[in-house]
């Protein structure tokens, strides 16, 4: 039974991939280096926000040499606008253990595939079966919501049983021919069709078989947790400016929020105001403009201050003076700031 249904599976995915594919740049070449950025790029990012950063990505780091050779701090500020700055740094490490450990080659061996920083199950699999043609499964967000779906996963999605189920599931259906066009015909139809709102069970070709379907009770599946509260956090951001007007933009540590990105003099938390004051030696006056900014985890309150008097501000940080802020690689709270400033 599970046996004929993962052959019908197999055969409607890749004939569903074949018609409705995107064309999308990672998939009009065939060099496993370019396979890995853009598998790393997808994870938690939108396709659409990934093409033209991938493209810049790949034009200015070709090749794992060029990419082991640039500064991370250069790597981080390439990744603008993707978020997950940690991605960023674990795939320059990444980079870096290729060329020391197996000459910039990536191996065909999905051990030796994990071992490299930043490539987990899911990376491997996909450069694996992408990249080489190799009979290795992948889990992500859609697979989950695909198999979850159709085989209807009595568990939670994320705990063990279910992601034991949906590892298995996953393994069967990519031993049979294409591997590589399997797994991304799985998160294709997910993308596309299996979407996790409204899905278009109308003109599903899985529906015959589909179990949540069948139930009638789609959205109900997979089974999520309860969504955690997002924490509050609070940002004081100091538009500082000298006589030419040029604002003074301070460079983020490599780690945490943001890290590696721009910004105006800025501090976290309940006595942010009075760190910048600190740090500066201005007084930054009365809160100019306030708004939130939402990430996966936290809320972030952003108040931004014009100090009336910046004459004699000094910083410590790693620092530059420019005219034209918006073209510097902004975390995205100054980026709002100084574009509302701007206006
Ligand atoms: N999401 C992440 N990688 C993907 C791929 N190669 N094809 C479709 N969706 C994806």
């Amino acid at each position: 039974m599970k046996t004929r249904n993962i052959s019908y599976l197999r055969k409607h995915l890749l004939k569903f991939y074949k018609k409705h594919q995107r064309d999308l740049p990672w998939r009009r070449v065939s060099d496993p280096y370019a396979i890995w950025v853009s598998e790393i790029m997808l994870q938690q990012t939108q396709v659409d926000t990934v093409i033209p950063r991938y493209q810049k990505f790949m034009q200015e780091f070709p090749d794992i040499a060029h990419l082991a050779a640039a500064g991370v701090h250069r790597v981080c500020e390439a990744w603008a606008g993707l978020g997950y700055y940690r991605r960023a740094r674990l795939l320059h490490a990444g980079a870096e253990y290729v060329l020391q450990e197996h000459g910039g080659v990536l191996p065909r061996d999905l051990k030796k595939l994990e071992r490299i920083p930043g490539i987990g199950r899911y990376t491997s699999g996909a450069i694996a079966s992408i990249a080489f043609g190799m009979q290795t499964p992948l889990v992500d967000g859609n697979v989950e919501r695909v198999l979850g779906r159709f085989f209807a996963l009595k568990h939670e999605v994320k705990s063990k049983a279910g992601q034991e189920a949906l590892w298995t599931w996953a393994e069967e259906l990519v031993q049979g021919p294409e591997p590589g066009d399997m797994n991304q015909a799985l998160m294709e139809f997910g993308a596309l069709l299996c979407r996790p709102r409204a899905p278009l069970c109308a003109e599903c070709p899985l529906a015959k078989k589909c179990a949540a379907w069948a139930v009638g009770d789609v959205d109900a599946y997979p089974k999520l947790k309860a969504r955690v509260e997002r924490k509050t956090l609070k940002l004081a951001l100091a538009l500082v400016r000298d006589t030419h007007g040029a604002f003074l933009l301070e460079q983020r540590p490599l780690d945490g929020l943001w890290a590696g990105l721009w910004e105006p003099p800025a501090a976290l938390g309940a006595k942010a105001k009075k760190d910048i004051e600190e740090r500066l030696g201005i007084a930054l006056g009365r809160v100019k403009y306030r708004f939130k900014h939402i990430l996966t985890h936290r809320e972030v309150i952003v108040s931004v201050y014009i100090p009336p008097q910046t004459r004699g501000a000094k910083t410590t940080q790693v620092l530059k003076m420019t005219e034209d802020p918006l073209k510097e690689p902004l975390s995205g709270p100054a980026r709002k700031a100084l574009e509302r400033f701007l206006a």
